[in-house]
């Protein structure tokens, strides 16, 4: 069995590809990855030497590079996670999340009929579905939740899942597509909430909470998502949508919290800031139909997740601080600088 990953240089792709080569020592994997900002070929060290593994750097967008690939491997599996993930910077600047997310996917999906593939797994986003309101808990997204986005990145997500449907519906193309809620985890890339707080906390640095931080989301330890991912592929029944969320809902302000009293750090480092435009209150995802169907179930409780994640930070200090020394530095300013 051979399975293209895109974008698996990124925080779940690569742990995606981590999690495939040892849970099926007997498949072939192929990264491709542009190697944006967010891709990083350090993160994927751990298996360049393995003769099962072949790394391509290329962009999704690259029709003819994408056939050509395609033509040399042959790939039965397609798992697309290249994607322009970051929220705040589609607010800036929407049009590369139009680019890679929907035009990229579209590149995806020919390829995968022109080339015939068993099946086609786009990793979408429960921020498809908008958000919640805070005094409803009684409310979670489920497969029917109608799509209503709020981001420039939820409505690329939202587009690219359109095309994957009208894929499967005019063409029969194998398709499934999963709606997980916020991972966290190792080579989680530090412009996110956790490990941007779990960084700035180890440097002694402000931690910028966005308003009054009682936003919600719903955490998942990135292993369990790359679990479900691995079972929607294997059994997952083609033409249908699966979210994924481990019922883990937390304010953001109790996350921040966290993280300062594992640290041993003051929350006098907390610092409000203006408010993300549009932001999204609250994400819960209702896993009944992964979980009744496929029999999934996260095994990393919160407690557990966040140790693991924060001991990882701490044992890998090259990775995050040679990422937070670069570009990055002006991204901070730009975004944080006057807030
Ligand atoms: P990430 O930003 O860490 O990684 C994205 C990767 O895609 C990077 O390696 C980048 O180089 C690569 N990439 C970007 N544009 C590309 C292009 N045009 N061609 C090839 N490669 C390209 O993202 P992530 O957090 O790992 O998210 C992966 C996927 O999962 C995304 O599709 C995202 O929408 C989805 N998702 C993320 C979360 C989350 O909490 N992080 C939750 C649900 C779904
Ligand atoms: O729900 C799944 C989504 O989760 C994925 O589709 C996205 O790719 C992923 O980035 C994530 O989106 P969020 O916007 O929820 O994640 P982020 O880590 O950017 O922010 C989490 C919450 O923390 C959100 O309410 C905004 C807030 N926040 C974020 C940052 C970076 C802060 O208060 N301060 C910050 O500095």
């Amino acid at each position: 069995m051979t399975i293209v990953v895109t974008g698996g240089a990124g925080f779940i792709g690569s742990n995606f590809i981590f999690y495939s080569l040892k849970a099926h020592p007997d498949y072939r994997i192929v990264c491709i990855d542009k190697l944006t900002y967010a891709g990083n070929l350090s993160t994927l060290k751990p298996v360049m030497d393995n003769k099962n593994f072949r790394f391509v750097k290329l962009d999704i967008c690259d029709r003819e590079g994408v056939y050509k690939l395609f033509d040399e491997e042959k790939p039965d599996v397609v798992v697309n996670f290249a994607a322009e993930s970051h929220v705040d910077r589609s607010i800036e600047n929407p049009s590369i999340f139009l680019e890679t997310n929907v035009i990229g996917t579209g590149v995806m999906l020919d390829a995968a009929r022109k080339y015939g593939v068993k099946r086609y797994h786009q990793v979408s986003t429960d921020e498809v579905y908008g958000d919640l309101p805070l005094d409803r808990p009684d409310l979670f997204f489920t497969e029917e939740t109608p799509i209503h986005t709020s981001s420039p990145y939820s409505s690329s997500k939202a587009g690219a899942d359109l095309l994957v449907m009208a894929y499967y519906r005019t063409y029969g193309l194998p398709v499934t597509i999963s709606r997980c809620s916020n991972n966290y985890g190792p080579y989680h890339f530090p412009e996110k909430l956790i490990p941007l707080m779990i960084a700035n906390c180890l440097n002694d640095k402000p931690l910028p909470v966005y308003g009054e931080g009682l936003n919600v989301r719903d955490w998942l330890y990135v292993e369990d998502h790359c679990k479900a991912i691995d079972l929607i592929i294997h059994k997952g029944r083609v033409g249908e949508v699966y979210n994924v969320g481990g019922h883990n809902e937390m304010k953001n302000i109790d996350i921040v919290k966290l993280i300062c009293k594992e640290l041993g750090k003051p929350e006098s480092l907390i610092t409000h800031v203006t408010d993300r435009k549009g932001h999204d209150m609250r994400y819960a995802i209702d896993p009944t139909k992964i979980h009744n169907e496929l029999g999934w179930l996260p095994e990393t409780t919160f407690k557990e997740g966040i140790k693991k994640t924060i001991e990882w930070y701490l044992n890998n200090r090259e990775w995050w601080e040679e990422i937070i020394s670069g570009e990055y530095q002006n991204y901070y300013e730009k975004m944080y600088g006057n807030r």
